[in-house]
């Protein structure tokens, strides 16, 4: 890896990815199983998806990544896990009640749609038209005056509909971090600085939803609330900035040059903030959020700890003196990383007059590591192949394909993300040996059957090397 700070900005200009990628992505995923639209057999639902058995095996990766970087490799780091409907005071003291709302506008014109109103620039600018004038992007109507929409979906617990039943949809996990501190750390007795983080659902009624999974109104949050001393905060906050940046490019093989870190506005940040930098990746609509690192200051805390009356205090025993810790808090969503890991890793190249459509992805991310395909369908290289298939999949992720021409199921693992496939050819009834694929430079080698697993092993070593290579190096393509 490069030394120096890793948040410092590119040097080199940045090629974006290519302006038609999300409809290629859309395509792609759709016809492999990556991702499909949310009850699509209705007409499906706006700003909802499923994802497939590749995208599937896919996220339950990325979440892996995540807990190995943030729980097993550390030793100041809790996991916990919370409920999506919390007892309603708790979206009263975060301040979402009053405050979690975006402003929005109709038209008044032809279409009716409805805007965000702090959107309307960029979306008339992506219809080309003139940006500077306040008015509808789909017909150029009339818009109303902005009013303020709450984000939360609400529901009712119990059988009665009334507004004391009345109960949210978690929009963030954090906060059930924020009101188990006192329980986490009496049960760890752990000393600060020290982090609470979880992964699961969460629920925003997004007005302006869209770019594919980009932004969803249910997705999955992986998020964790660092608890210190006040006045170690801003440098703890620099030191999650780098340390998430830094796993972006080595632990998933996202390109540098296409990462920043980007401060926020004064007028720009939320609520809790003290300062607040996005993780932001060069997606083809643009520079966007791919994962906030915010210093949430003691509001959070303090907050609970007033409308509660429970005391969320620690006790510094070298201060000998009670304080309410300070939070830096990293916060990245699964869904997201998902849609800016295909972005980055999609490729498409000319091989012998024909194009070849790649996907360079991470091999831990790769929801198949490796394919296991006889040359043809005849049964002893069937049979053999299956032996070696059952015998890998305790070791790697494994996919048998016996479909089709062998060329088209190279095409295939290629366009999912297979770093590795092995064909079983008539020599391997001979020879015992049977010849690895490499998905990036398509390199053959031939290996003995026996100590395939160890050989296996080392070519996803490269594998892993050639991707930290092409993030750090920022090869360009796709
Ligand atoms: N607890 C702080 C918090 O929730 P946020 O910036 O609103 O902060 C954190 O969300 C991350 O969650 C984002 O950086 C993004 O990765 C993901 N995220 C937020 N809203 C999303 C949405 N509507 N669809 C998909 N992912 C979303």
């Amino acid at each position: 890896m490069n030394s120096g700070p890793i948040h410092s900005p590119p040097v080199a200009a940045v090629e974006a990815p290519r302006a038609d990628l999300i409809d290629r992505l859309v395509s792609l995923s759709k016809q492999r199983g990556f991702v499909f639209p949310s009850s699509e057999i209705y007409g499906g639902i706006n700003a909802l998806y499923d994802f497939g058995p590749l995208g599937t095996r896919m996220r339950r990766n990325i979440r892996n990544r995540w807990w190995r970087a943030m729980i097993e490799l550390r030793d100041d780091i809790e996991p916990i896990e919370t409920s999506i409907i919390m007892n309603p005071q708790v979206w009263v003291a975060s301040g979402h009640v009053a405050g979690f709302a975006d402003p929005l506008v109709d038209c008044t014109g032809r279409c009716r749609k409805r805007w965000r109103a702090d959107h309307i620039a960029n979306e008339r600018a992506e219809r080309g038209k003139d940006p500077a004038v306040v008015a509808c992007p789909e017909c150029d109507g009339r818009l109303t005056e902005a009013r303020q929409f709450n984000l939360m979906f609400k529901t009712f617990v119990g059988p009665v509909e009334d507004a004391a039943a009345q109960v949210y949809l978690r929009p963030e996990t954090a906060q059930g971090m924020f009101v188990n501190f006192a329980n986490v750390l009496n049960a760890t007795r752990r000393r600060l600085p020290f982090g609470i983080a979880q992964n699961g659902r969460s629920f925003r009624n997004e007005i302006s939803p869209g770019n594919f999974i980009f932004r969803l109104r249910e997705f999955e949050q992986m998020e964790m609330e660092y608890f210190c001393k006040p006045g170690t905060d801003e440098e703890l906050f620099a030191y999650w900035c780098d340390e998430r940046l830094r796993w972006f490019i080595e632990d998933l093989g996202v390109r540098r040059d296409r990462l920043r870190l980007r401060p926020h506005e004064k007028g720009e940040l939320a609520h809790y903030a003290k300062a607040a930098n996005d993780v932001e990746y060069l997606f083809p609509f643009g520079w966007s959020e791919l994962e906030g690192i915010a210093n949430r200051t003691d509001f959070d805390l303090r907050a609970h700890q007033e409308h509660s009356g429970r005391d969320l205090s620690y006790f510094d025993a070298d201060a000998n003196e009670r304080v309410i810790p300070y939070v830096i808090e990293p916060a990245v969503g699964v869904d997201r990383i998902f849609i800016t890991l295909l972005c980055d890793a999609y490729d498409e190249e000319e091989v012998r007059g024909e194009k070849r459509v790649v996907m360079h992805l991470h091999p831990d991310v790769a929801p198949v590591q490796v394919a296991v395909l006889p040359l043809s369908k005849r049964a002893e290289l069937c049979e053999v192949a299956g032996r070696l298939e059952h015998e890998l999949r305790p070791r790697f992720a494994t996919e048998y394909d016996e479909t089709q021409s062998i060329g088209r199921r190279y095409r295939r693992q290629d366009e999912i993300g297979t770093p590795l496939a092995i064909t079983v050819d008539f020599d391997s009834l001979e020879d015992h040996g049977v010849t690895i694929r490499e998905r990036d430079g398509m390199t053959q080698v031939r290996v003995p059957m026996t100590g395939l697993a160890d050989a296996l092993r080392d070519q996803l070593e490269e594998s892993r090397g050639r991707s930290l290579h092409r993030a750090a190096g920022s090869e360009s393509s796709g």
